[in-house]
């Protein structure tokens, strides 16, 4: 395969055109109120969560690259030379170095991702940084079934997933199975999978990782507001939403939200939407797993778990899986 630094991304044809105004229009129209956070990640969006990564706040980032880098030469161990690594959700990159540096030979890196202009930018630096390894990415939402660029079709060796930064949390449990199963599927017989998952832990931990002092979450959830009314022709008053992360223990996930502090009507697409003064548009769950909980999640969808690595203060986990013993 030839090396092409600048590669189109593979659209996936199971984007339709017009997903973002029909999902806007059902999430607003249903009560409660909430929107898929795929939609956060736009140009600026990607670029907000990019210095949300960097936040003191936010644990995560930090603690899973320190994980990563203890890691990757033992998961390259046990994966082989000629592996073909496929990154969803790849956003910037910029843990990927990790695990390409330590592989054997790999023979090409399949980002995934929704923000399109952002993952040019993502493949063309990657491809400066790990240069000689065919790019191929892919323009998808992986949160619906999605396909495989055509071109892997010939190209020999094993599958490694890569799913770091705890977006696993951000599916519910049955979708977080249903994707693994999937992925599982498209990755066929010689795979193994590298998920990063966030433990559960104290709420005074938690929540300020999702509302940093200096607002930048904040300006992250607010955001997708703007995209709705710059594309979708809407009027949605800006600043008549707060930003407010909440804790709900019992399904041990955190919540993000857009609060109304005031009533209004608003419309978009030329239809009318009516908020009540504390009404919230629910934008995303991160889910929080311990480490009984993820096997039995892992196990229900085809995978066991290899090996597990966690940091000193059990903040955060990754987890090497390969198809469970059977399947
Ligand atoms: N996967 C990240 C997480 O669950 C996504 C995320 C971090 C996020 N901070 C956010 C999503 C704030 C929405 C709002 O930690």
């Amino acid at each position: 395969m030839s090396q092409a630094p600048q590669a189109t991304p593979f659209v996936c044809p199971s984007l339709p055109e017009n997903a973002f105004a029909a999902d806007v229009l059902a999430g607003l129209g249903h009560t409660p109120k909430s929107l898929p956070s795929i939609w956060l990640y736009d140009r600026l969006g990607s670029e907000l969560f990019e210095a949300i990564t960097g936040l003191d706040e936010y644990y995560q980032t930090r603690t899973e690259t320190v994980l990563l880098g203890e890691c990757a030469a033992a998961i390259a161990d046990v994966i082989g030379p000629d592996a073909v690594v496929v990154e969803f959700g790849s956003g910037s990159s910029r843990k990927t170095p990790l695990l390409l540096d330590a592989l054997v030979t790999p023979r090409a890196y399949v980002p995934v991702d929704i923000a399109d202009d952002f993952l040019d930018d993502a493949v063309a630096t990657l491809a400066r940084r790990c240069p000689g390894i065919p790019m191929l990415p892919v323009r998808a939402d992986f949160t619906r079934p999605f396909r495989l660029p055509p071109q892997l079709q010939t190209t020999q060796g094993p599958r490694l997933g890569f799913f770091p930064g705890s977006t696993i949390g951000n599916f519910a449990p049955g979708q977080a199975a249903a994707f693994l199963a999937h992925v599982g599927k498209m990755l066929g017989p010689r795979r193994r999978m590298v998920v990063g998952v966030d433990a559960c832990k104290d709420a005074a931990v938690l929540l300020p990782a999702y509302d940093d002092a200096r607002g930048v979450t904040a300006q992250f959830n607010l955001n997708v507001l703007t995209r709705i009314n710059r594309a979708l022709d809407g009027d949605l008053p800006l600043d008549a939403f707060r930003h407010e992360a909440r804790f709900n223990a019992a399904a041990s996930r955190i919540e993000m939200h857009l609060v109304a502090q005031r009533p209004f009507r608003a419309s978009v697409l030329g239809h009318r939407f009516d908020f009540m003064t504390g009404e919230s548009i629910h934008t995303e769950n991160s889910y929080k797993y311990g480490q009984a909980e993820f096997r039995a999640l892992a196990s229900s969808a085809g995978w066991d778990v290899e090996r597990v690595w966690l940091d000193a203060r059990a903040r955060f986990a990754v987890y090497l899986l390969r198809p469970a013993a059977g399947s």
